[in-house]
């Protein structure tokens, strides 16, 4: 692979988001949201009022994806689906406990890998993900698997969702968490998982500038960047 990638992995809640959209405009390359894609895959599938047993039918959907993430103000992405904005509808938590279902089906995950490998273009790929050094990047130039303990990442989760005029409580998010922690880590397909030659970052109190300024400091290391 030519063009350099840092793949970006971890339980939800570390601060991957965050930390990528950080790298990405830094060093003004691409980004690839790998958890939107899943994201979308379960709206387009619930708004087709899908079973989420059929998983021929769930691939269908995945291969068919007609999704565009446009950069919008405020370093935002709006994520369009078949002309429909549903930036806001992908975000929620319903969401993304059917992302974390789909995500578990080994075929869905193969529908979209070659969508995720083509998001590496010149001059550099920040993907984030669950897989990103593991499966869909393996050759990454930089691999981070970016970590924070469980309190710690339903804090962040309550601060985002009370940001968007949404509440949830501590110890709801906690319980979700770790459902979803135990889903995405228990897997047959793509287990959630440090690479064998991943850096591990704990995130937790640690200040996002500091975390952005040991992952540059990586990079350097590598000469990914002067
Ligand atoms: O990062 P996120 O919360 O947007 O991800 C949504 C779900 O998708 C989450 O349960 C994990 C799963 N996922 C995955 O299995 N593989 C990825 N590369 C990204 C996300």
């Amino acid at each position: 692979m030519n063009v350099p990638v840092i793949a970006v992995d971890g339980p939800g809640g570390a601060g991957k988001g965050t930390l990528c959209f950080s790298l990405a405009t830094q060093l003004r390359w691409h980004m690839l949201d790998s958890g939107a894609l899943y994201r979308v895959t379960a709206q387009a599938a619930s708004d087709a009022g899908l079973d989420f047993a059929d998983e021929g039918a769930l691939v269908s959907i995945a291969e068919g994806l007609d999704v565009e993430f446009l950069p919008a103000a405020e370093g935002l992405t709006r994520v369009v689906l078949a002309g429909r904005d549903i930036t806001d509808a992908i975000r929620t938590e319903t969401c993304g406990n059917k992302a974390s279902q789909v995500a578990a089906m080994e075929s869905v995950r193969a529908a979209l890998l070659d969508r995720q490998r083509r998001m590496a273009r010149a001059p550099g790929l920040v993907a984030d993900g669950r897989d990103m050094g593991t499966v869909v990047f393996p050759e990454a130039s930089l691999k981070i698997f970016l970590t924070a303990s469980a309190e710690a990442r339903a804090k962040r989760r309550q601060a985002q969702l009370l940001a968007r005029g949404e509440s949830a409580t501590l110890a709801r998010l906690l319980e979700t968490i770790e459902e979803r922690d135990a889903r995405d880590r228990n897997r047959a397909a793509s287990p959630l998982m440090p690479a064998a030659d991943a850096i591990v970052v704990d995130s937790t109190g640690v200040p996002a500038q500091e975390v952005l300024d040991t992952v540059l400091s990586e990079a350097r290391n590598r000469q990914l960047i002067g």
